[in-house]
């Protein structure tokens, strides 16, 4: 199965993502995770993405491509398949999606589609904290740790908050994708490929809405 997850920044993609690689055995593939993680061991790649990040900007077309394109052709999608996530977010990012999943031999069976109230959005990035050490995702109010201070996935005791979730850097997130993610879903819907998830409840009814479309693929 390969599918895309869309929604603005904050709907919840990383969220479900978990969820989705747990159910389905699929491989995440988070263009911002592994921008995160090139800045983390500053690479070139990561220096340059970070000029970007740090704004709320979107990192060149040319570089994401690369990113991608060496992510997926890496044996293990050809057999899990993937979920992207963040990736495309643009047009010409769909275009080019569409040619390297051509060129890979990969089928898009699905585009999930979180949606919800803009206005919720910065509350779910300023209460998120994330573990240090597997990426698990948290927020101190609507999704605590089942032990405080203990990540449930690993066991890892250190957290973070981003560097991209100040309210001035969200605001501009927001913006370009608001503005970017139109075209695409238009460009998937005319593909019959566009599952729309209402994304405003709480994380496990939104589990068991897009688990209910993909065991229906
Ligand atoms: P990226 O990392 O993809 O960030 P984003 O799109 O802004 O999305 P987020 O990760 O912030 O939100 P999410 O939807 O995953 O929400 P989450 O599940 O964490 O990209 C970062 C940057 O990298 C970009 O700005 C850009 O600069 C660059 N970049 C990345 N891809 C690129 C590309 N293709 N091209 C160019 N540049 C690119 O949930 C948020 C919080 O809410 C969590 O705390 C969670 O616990 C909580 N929560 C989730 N669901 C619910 C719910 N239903 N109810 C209550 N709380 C919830
Ligand atoms: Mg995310
Ligand atoms: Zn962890």
């Amino acid at each position: 199965m390969n599918l895309l997850i869309m929604g603005l920044p904050g709907a919840g993609k990383g969220t479900q993502a978990e969820m989705i690689v747990q159910n389905y055995g699929v491989k995440h593939v988070s263009t911002g995770d592994m921008f995160r993680e090139a800045i983390k061991n500053e690479t070139e790649m990561g220096k340059l993405a970070k000029g970007f990040i740090d704004k709320g900007e979107l990192v060149p077309d040319d570089v994401t491509r690369g990113v991608v394109m060496e992510r997926l052709s890496k044996e293990d999608i050809k057999k899990n398949g993937v979920l992207m996530d963040g990736y495309p977010r643009n047009i010409d990012q769909a275009i080019a999606t569409d040619e390297m999943f051509a060129e890979l031999g990969l089928n898009l069976d699905a585009v999930i589609n979180i949606e919800v109230d803009p206005s919720i959005l910065v509350d779910r990035i300023s209460g998120r904290f994330i573990c240090c050490t597997c990426g698990a995702t948290y927020h101190k109010l609507n999704k605590l740790p089942k032990v405080e201070g203990v990540c449930d996935i690993c066991g890892g005791h250190e957290f973070y908050q981003r560097d991209d979730d100040k309210p001035e850097t969200v605001e501009t997130r927001i913006k370009i994708n608001e503005e970017l993610s139109t075209p695409i879903l238009e460009h998937y819907r005319k593909l019959g490929l566009v599952k729309d998830i209402n994304g405003m409840g709480g994380i496990d009814d939104i589990k068991s809405s897009v688990k209910a479309v993909l065991d229906n693929l």
